[in-house]
């Protein structure tokens, strides 16, 4: 069924709330200085609308709470492991299906076999925890996004793409020490950008050419799957579940977080055809995670990520999902806020550079405008950029990053049209008051994923 209307429905009615938590100005003054300006450390009881991250944080259906009561917590063999296998094959193809707690214990169990010193990993760009496993293994991780991706304010279709001849060319002067390439769907680091299924298949052709094993980031592959079908050539008649079937397809294997697409609260897995490969993780993921039929998860999670994958891919749902966040967009737009066009499948993405221009990139003005947005309306979100992303070189000096966004990524299932109207009510707000932002420094933050504990404070 097409939806002609200009009023988004959310393709559900509610069995369960919880109440929000409502706060006043002073309050969360206080609350930002005992939480050092770091969005992290708020407790979620101060906090109205949580946009800090779409992991993890969706609403289950009543199919998934009665998987739950299902679910089989025998150690070994459970009934629930069957049940989660064979849906992860039905979407990905893959015969080798091994659970993990959530999406970096995949990478850090994959990257234990394919990365190390002197190795080389590309992706068109990997996501915080994607690229500290592979740097972690002593790795480097290389991205190789398309040039119009750094390009925020230029819509485009694909931005997600990688770049086909700047991979061929590493490949060329790398050689076999590209120990892999991986495919970040929706690519989460540069905007919720898609990624084609025309560069999917010339990627996977180049890694078949040069013997590179070619994977996905499965994060959000069914967001992924309807951008396909809405917006290339030839797909528009597939069913979202056909042209994920085809994207996993071109790959020899994925990682997924199922705290994304799986609609599920933990959980995450590895596949591949790789029986090898399989062998080898199942023994690292027996020293850390637990047994393969289990893989740090209940038996009840288990089911409950096999109904996910099967909820995700329905077109009213997909469909409801990527139009209520470009409907943040266009809100937001409307208030001149400058954001990373268009808006991905899961978050708008405002670029704080812009944004704040009398902000200095050293004194952090996407987590300033991070914590202006939680002063205003209560509203936490993150940032992506020099906190999360900076670096010190060898003397010690702070390189920022090349980008200042701040992610206001949408929980699935949890809000409705009116907390989204709310949310683009506030930005008003903070674009009248933009010119009282402060910047931040760093007081401290440790070397890997800093930005998850680091302490803050304001700079005038
Ligand atoms: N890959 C991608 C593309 C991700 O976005 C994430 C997590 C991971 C891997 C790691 O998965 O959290 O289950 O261990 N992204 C979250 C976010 C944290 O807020 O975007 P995880």
């Amino acid at each position: 069924m097409t939806w002609q209307w200009k009023t988004i429905i959310e393709p559900f009615k509610i069995k369960s709330v919880e109440p929000l938590g409502f706060t006043v100005r002073d309050e969360r003054l206080k609350v930002l200085e005992q939480a050092s300006y770091n969005l992290f450390k708020i407790p979620a009881s101060k906090v109205l609308i949580d946009l800090l991250t779409d992991s993890g944080t969706s609403a289950m259906s009543a199919e998934q709470w009665a998987g739950i009561m299902r679910g089989d917590e025998s150690y070994a063999g459970a009934r629930s492991f069957f049940v989660f296998e064979k849906a992860v094959q039905d979407v990905t193809g893959y015969k080798e299906v091994i659970p993990t707690h959530q999406g970096r214990a995949a990478e850090r169990i994959l990257f234990s076999i394919v990365g190390g010193k002197g190795k080389c990993i590309i992706a068109n760009s990997h996501f915080d925890t994607t690229r500290a496993n592979a740097e972690a293994t002593g790795a480097q991780a290389l991205d190789l996004p398309i040039k119009e991706a750094l390009d925020f304010e230029k819509p485009g279709l694909f931005k997600g793409d990688m770049d086909v001849l700047a991979l061929e060319r590493n490949l060329k002067e790398k050689g076999q020490s590209v120990s892999m390439v991986i495919m970040t769907v929706t690519n989460n680091s540069l905007g919720g950008q898609p990624v084609s299924m025309k560069n999917m298949k010339e990627v996977s052709n180049i890694c078949k050419k040069y013997k590179i094993p070619f994977f996905i980031d499965a994060a959000r592959f069914a967001e992924n799957a309807y951008f396909i079908k809405l917006y290339e050539k030839g797909f528009e008649n597939k069913t979202p579940k056909e042209i994920a079937k085809e994207m996993f397809s071109h790959a020899d294997g994925c990682l997924m977080s199922a705290k994304k697409d799986a609609l599920v609260n933990i959980g995450g897995f590895l596949a591949m055809n790789n029986t090898e490969w399989a062998k080898r993780a199942r023994e690292i993921e027996i020293l850390g995670e637990g047994f393969p039929t289990y893989g740090g998860l209940a038996g009840r999670d288990l089911e409950a990520i096999a109904q996910g994958l099967k909820e995700v891919l329905d077109e009213e749902y997909l469909n409801y999902r990527l139009k209520s966040v470009a409907y943040l967009g266009e809100g937001l737009r409307k208030h001149g806020v400058p954001i990373v066009e268009p808006p991905g499948g899961h978050a708008v993405y405002v670029n704080a550079k812009k944004f704040l221009p009398s902000i200095p990139v050293e004194k952090l003005p996407a987590q300033a405008l991070a914590c202006a947005l939680y002063l205003e309306g209560g509203i936490r979100a993150s940032e992506i950029g020099s906190l999360m992303f900076g670096k010190h070189d060898e003397k010690g000096k702070f390189i920022p990053a090349s980008m200042e966004l701040v992610r206001l990524a949408i929980p699935r299932r949890v809000y409705t049209q009116s907390h989204i109207d709310f949310v683009i009510e506030v930005f008003g707000e903070v674009a009248k008051k933009k010119d009282l932002i402060q910047g931040l420094r760093i007081l401290e933050a440790p070397e890997y994923l800093g930005h998850f504990t680091a302490k803050l404070a304001p700079v005038s």
